[in-house]
């Protein structure tokens, strides 16, 4: 079994950074609340406890704090940013309230032999962020590297292994940040780094086996990256057991139906149902131009479909009692804090009928979205599965303003083959969260040889992001910008205009509807 280390969460988005970076360094975390006690702590039995950054300042009223018994329960901790001033302050220093803070790319100086900084040169590139700072270490604590605004920049009891440093390792601007991080692990806490993309698909297998035993087992594929490494790990699992349902909506991309066939029914061997009921979808969505309106009848539609195919394979009494499903470890963290207005209704097959009573089967639970794409390139998945932009459940629906009707989710469909094609050629693919076509509600005039068009028009979205949660326009070059414009005009029929979507999130959502 794994090792496990702690990440206690103070705040923002610090945590989750944390928690990853520990995991490339191959060693297993998880992110628990600060309001954790000493004895459910105990119960974990981690291997180490990485206090991380928050927004608040430890004067603040109320601040988040951290139950003083953690320090005493022997277990090596390293305190992050807030995580080192709250440590300071809980073990007796002093963290002054200095009003000239660092922000951003700050110089470290190290002073005399440091655990943490083993081998690092005299002055290293830090990445800061605070306004406070610890001006006095606790009693027992050793300064081994201060900045300009940060007297005790580093401090670190290495008899209690207790570590704190105020810059964070874990972002990409800290030089060294990751090396630090990395020791810790390896060198103060003496975890071994066995969580690996094999020890991740072992574990799995197991517990899947262990879980289902050989009973059958239901997955609803959706042409996305979760639910197609989830469907492969069950079948490394329990393969001859498993039941993959494609429910072809007729608002998937160019190809998708086709290549979920392909690699899981020739490439895995698995029953694959492949349901292609699109004249239900359209009939439905006839004439309906609200937006929350189409997605309920899509999502609803959609349960529909896949609950009589449930209900059919139930017939002889032999019907499936496990459904698999992609949830990753994001969606775990934030279902937890009961957050976020509900600004569109999503859909995915969460939403099944209570008298379909299913138990759920989540092998990815615990992962973070990269890992799942490492297993699935490690379990045989094709690179242009695995490494798929996100895609939302209800399709090419919500990139379709106004009706959805065959003709225009076709041309929308070759419409996104065109702009995904030329992002992939120009390389651009990986490093954008996605970039997609959208097809508007109005027809504008052209002139295309000799005569007058009226046609629609393309916009191309592009966006980065972490997350989903927050998201830029994408820079793309004016040449690649060229080069998918031309191409829509020339290769999609019903098209005669392009343009370009410059609208962050927020304002703008990364979808249209
Ligand atoms: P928005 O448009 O809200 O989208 O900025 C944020 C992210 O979520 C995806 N998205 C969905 N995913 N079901 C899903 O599974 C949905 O109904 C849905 N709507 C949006 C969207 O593609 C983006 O990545």
């Amino acid at each position: 079994m794994n090792e496990i280390v702690l990440v206690v969460d103070f705040g923002a988005q610090y945590a989750q950074l944390i928690a990853r970076r520990v995991r490339e360094a191959h060693v297993y975390s998880e992110i628990v609340p600060s309001t954790i006690s000493a004895d459910e702590v105990r119960k974990k039995s981690p291997a180490a406890i990485i206090l991380s950054g928050g927004p608040k300042s430890v004067y603040a009223v109320p601040a988040p704090s951290l139950d003083p018994a953690i320090y005493d329960l022997g277990v090596p901790i390293l305190g992050i940013c807030y995580g080192a001033q709250l440590m300071a302050q809980q073990l007796g220093g002093e963290v002054a309230n200095t009003g000239v803070g660092e922000y951003g790319r700050t110089e470290l100086t190290r002073h005399g032999s440091s655990v943490l900084l083993t081998d690092w040169p005299a002055t290293t590139t830090t990445w800061m962020s605070h306004g406070d700072a610890i001006a006095k270490a606790p009693e027992g604590f050793v300064v081994t590297a201060s900045s300009p605004e940060a007297p005790v920049a580093v401090m670190e009891d290495v008899a209690r292994r207790l570590h704190a440093v105020q810059f964070h390792p874990e972002v990409a601007h800290t030089e060294r940040g990751q090396e630090l991080l990395t020791n810790f692990l390896h060198h103060v806490a003496l975890t071994p780094p066995t969580w690996t993309n094999t020890s991740i698909i072992e574990d799995q297998v197991a517990l899947i086996r262990a879980q289902v035993g050989t009973e059958r087992v239901l997955c609803a594929l959706s042409g996305g990256v979760d639910s197609a490494v989830a469907a492969a790990l069950v079948t490394k699992a329990v393969g001859n057991q498993l039941t993959c349902v494609f429910v072809d909506t007729g608002l998937m991309r160019k190809n998708e139906g086709d290549q979920i066939e392909e690699t899981f029914t020739r490439q895995f061997g698995v029953e694959l149902i492949h349901v292609k009921v699109e004249d239900r979808f359209f009939d439905a969505l006839a004439g309906v131009t609200d937006p929350e309106k189409k997605r309920k009848i899509i999502g609803e539609l959609f349960i529909r479909e896949f609950e009589t195919v449930a209900r059919d394979l139930a017939k002889d009494g032999q019907g499936p009692r496990f459904l698999v499903q992609g949830t990753l470890y994001p969606d775990v963290i934030e279902s937890g804090s009961g957050h976020a207005a509900n600004i569109k209704s999503h859909h995915n097959v969460g939403g099944l009928p209570e008298d379909l009573s299913f138990e759920l089967v989540e092998p990815l639970r615990a992962l973070f979205k990269d890992e799942v794409r490492h297993i699935g390139e490690e379990l045989g998945l094709p690179a242009e599965i695995v490494w798929r932009q996100p895609f939302p459940g209800p399709g090419l629906g919500v990139r379709i303003v106004g009706e959805v009707t065959r003709e225009r989710a076709e041309i929308l469909r070759n419409a996104d083959f065109v702009v995904v094609d030329e992002i992939k050629k120009a390389g651009l693919y990986r490093e954008l969260w996605q970039s997609f076509a959208v097809l508007p509600a109005v027809r504008t005039v052209g002139v295309m040889g000799d005569g007058r068009t009226y046609a629609y028009p393309i916009i191309i979205r592009a966006v980065t992001s972490d997350d989903a949660m927050t998201a830029d326009w994408a820079r793309l070059p004016y040449e690649v910008i060229e080069g998918i414009a031309n191409r829509l005009i020339r290769e999609v029929e019903g098209v005669n205009r392009v343009a370009l979507d410059v609208t962050s999130k927020p304002p703008g959502t990364i979808e249209w509807e």
